[in-house]
């Protein structure tokens, strides 16, 4: 479990301190695939740059399974970190490295900790001389055999296996984010950051690149931080999500629930600003219908129709999947007439459709 208490994090410059960070508090459980969006700015890079350290909060705690990381040792750092994975929009690559390489290089630079038999003599209570066999951790260098099986096993799990000897330049975006991935799990750890991972890849890569995360998770129980501007990478993949505006964390929670019913203007504008654009500024009386992956959306308006014999004007409509449900919003005119409006609203709360009169 990764908890962030009380976070500030200030940069120093000439021009007057920046704080990057401000009151941040969050919890991400083992398991989890966590969303954190924002506007560019937000210190979304701050946040997770701290997670591991990379960048000194300057005030707070940073506590994963339990142990302070701004008290330990440097040395207990490094070992840490070994469990924290990390990816970037840029790749990070070795250009003059192979792919296979490339994947290698935290394997060559680790110790693993082995359990050996280890065989030493030594008094027993007898006075006599005995040779005893116990079991002893040590740490040893990876043998070349370990390596070569372990990145095969990683290229394989990437589907990148037929391009172990080609170079960085030689691959697409995708490709490489593929090896980044292979290379940041190479010491299997616990937990995986991902800076804007998907930004500088197309559409299709994208979703690829999440399902690949997504399996990565399933399969290997990684928990997930995912860092992005994009909510559609937060709908496809995170099943929390914390949005985060000007250094603060403003809302948190289930992606169903902060996508469905977002309450800061921050939230609102990433998550409907099409609706808020469009519907916002013209008159009348409005629900704003939020589906939760049960209700199909169309009997619900020939329902009004037929059933209440209310005709309603639909402003905007939206649907989306989030985990492999039908989430959506759809902002409906209501009749003027306060009667009818009333009608309207008995119906759907019959139907336990959520709605909500503030858009
Ligand atoms: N090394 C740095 N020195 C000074 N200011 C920085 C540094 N890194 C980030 N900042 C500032 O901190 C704020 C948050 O940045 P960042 O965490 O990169 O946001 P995001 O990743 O959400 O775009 C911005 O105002 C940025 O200019
Ligand atoms: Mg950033």
């Amino acid at each position: 479990m990764i908890e962030l208490r009380d976070l500030k994090k200030v940069y120093p410059s000439k021009e007057g301190d920046v704080v990057a960070l401000e009151r941040v508090d969050l919890t991400i459980e083992d398991g989890a695939i966590y969303g954190i969006i924002g506007l560019s700015g937000a210190g979304k890079s701050t946040l997770v740059r701290c997670i591991n350290l990379l960048e000194k909060p300057t005030e707070g705690r940073v506590v994963i399974d339990g142990e302070d990381l701004t008290k330990v040792k440097r040395k207990r750092l490094l070992e840490i970190r070994k469990n924290i994975g990390m990816i970037f929009q840029s790749f990070n690559l070795l250009e003059q490295r192979t792919v296979e390489a490339n994947v290698r290089f935290p394997l060559e630079i680790a110790r693993a900790r082995k359990t050996v038999e280890k065989t030493y003599k030594r008094k027993g209570a007898d006075g006599k001389k005995e040779t005893v066999t116990e079991p002893k951790e040590v740490c040893v260098r990876y043998s070349r055999g370990e390596m070569r099986g372990r990145v095969a096993e990683l290229l394989e799990l990437v589907g990148l296996s037929d391009k172990a000897k080609a170079y960085p330049s030689q691959l697409s975006g995708g490709q490489k984010q593929r090896v980044a991935i292979a290379r940041a799990l190479a010491l299997n750890p616990k937990y995986l950051l991902c800076d804007e991972a998907t930004s500088a890849l197309d559409p299709n890569t994208t979703t690829s690149i999440l399902e690949l995360l997504r399996e990565i998770n399933r399969r290997l129980g990684v928990t997930i931080i995912v860092i992005t501007h994009e909510m559609r990478v937060v709908e496809s993949i995170c099943s929390e999500v914390a949005v985060i505006d000007q250094s603060r964390i403003v809302e948190s929670g289930k992606v169903a629930d902060v996508f469905s019913f977002p309450k800061s203007e921050i939230a609102k504008e990433l998550i409907i600003p099409g609706l808020i654009r469009s519907v916002k500024s013209t008159g009348g009386k409005k629900l704003r219908l939020v589906f939760n992956g049960e209700e199909a959306d169309t009997p619900i308006i020939s329902g009004l129709a037929l059933r209440c014999g209310i005709s309603v004007n639909i402003l905007y409509a939206d649907t989306k999947n989030i985990d492999g449900k039908t989430y959506g919003h759809m902002v409906i005119a209501l009749p003027e007439e306060e009667e009818k409006a009333e009608l309207a609203k008995r119906h759907l709360k019959e139907l336990n459709i959520n709605f909500k009169e503030e858009l």
